[in-house]
């Protein structure tokens, strides 16, 4: 095969996006997955294509994707697939939503791709190459004190109204600028390696919402870690994504918070 991975994972996520678009033309078909957890006949048929043109590829790959169609071959390969983030934008019609698609050996993250097929926006990395926006590099913004920046987060769909989040939610905002909630997780850290947003941090996201991200903003020259600034975990409770100026002044009030937060999940 002649194509690189980020080759075919770009392929990958505009098929799928291709998808996407199609499917916002017609009424949505909703289903749900707990009380507030929609999936659409979007997100299935979006992951039928990018599981099936990754098992095609790279048949001894393992392909955790969130709609549980992926496969564990025991492979150091692992593909995070999310193949549309931002499923309740996308049943109302909002056009913030993507497809979100990383690939790791073992502990190390080794590329990303985030598309939003709306606006045709194409985010791409790979380990040690540097970040992309529709092929133009890219890198964090430079801001470097809170109370001068955007910031984003995202809440949960399951337990909001024991949420500590809407604490951080409102302090933040009086902090800085603003806090975005866009419905996102993948395109809002899209959005902090672009310079859009300085900083974002959220609670209990799994895998395939930030591998891609975490990828395009460390090769921004921005930095991950969790909410108390120790190494983010895939999957782990919480992450802190910044443009690596501010991200010192994040996890301080972070910390005055969770001093003051009873933290449930
Ligand atoms: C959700 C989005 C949202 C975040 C939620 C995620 P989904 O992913 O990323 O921004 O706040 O926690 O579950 O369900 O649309 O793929
Ligand atoms: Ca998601
Ligand atoms: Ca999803």
């Amino acid at each position: 095969m002649d194509k690189t991975y980020l080759e075919v994972a770009i392929d990958v996520a505009l098929e799928a996006g291709k998808i996407l678009r199609e499917e916002l033309e017609r009424p949505p078909t909703i289903a749900y997955k707990g009380d507030f957890d929609l999936v659409t006949q979007a997100d299935r048929r979006s992951e039928a294509v990018i599981v099936g043109r990754l098992q095609k590829y790279f048949p001894g790959h393992t392909v955790a994707a969130e709609e549980g169609t992926g496969k564990d071959t025991g492979s150091e390969y692992r593909w995070h697939v999310d193949p549309l983030d931002g499923t309740t934008n996308f049943a109302h019609g909002y056009p913030c939503f993507c497809v979100s698609m990383a690939l790791a050996r073992g502990n190390e993250l080794l590329l990303g791709v985030i598309y939003n097929p709306v606006y045709n926006e194409l985010f791409t990395a790979a380990r040690g190459e540097g970040a992309s926006f529709n092929g133009k590099k890219i890198c964090c913004s430079k801001i470097d004190a809170l109370k001068t920046s955007l910031l984003c987060t995202g809440f949960p769909n399951h337990n909001r109204q024991f949420h500590p989040n809407i604490h951080y939610y409102w302090d933040f905002t009086l902090r800085s600028h603003g806090v975005r909630r866009d419905g996102s997780a993948a395109l809002d850290l899209a959005c902090v390696a672009m310079g859009r947003f300085e900083g974002f941090w959220e609670f209990g996201l799994n895998p395939w919402d930030t591998a891609a991200g975490i990828v395009l903003i460390e090769e921004a020259g921005g930095k991950v870690t969790d909410l108390q600034g120790q190494p983010y975990v895939l999957g782990g409770p919480t992450i802190l994504a910044s443009n690596g100026l501010i991200h010192d002044e994040m996890v301080k009030v972070a910390a005055e918070l969770a001093a003051h937060t009873i933290t449930q999940s």
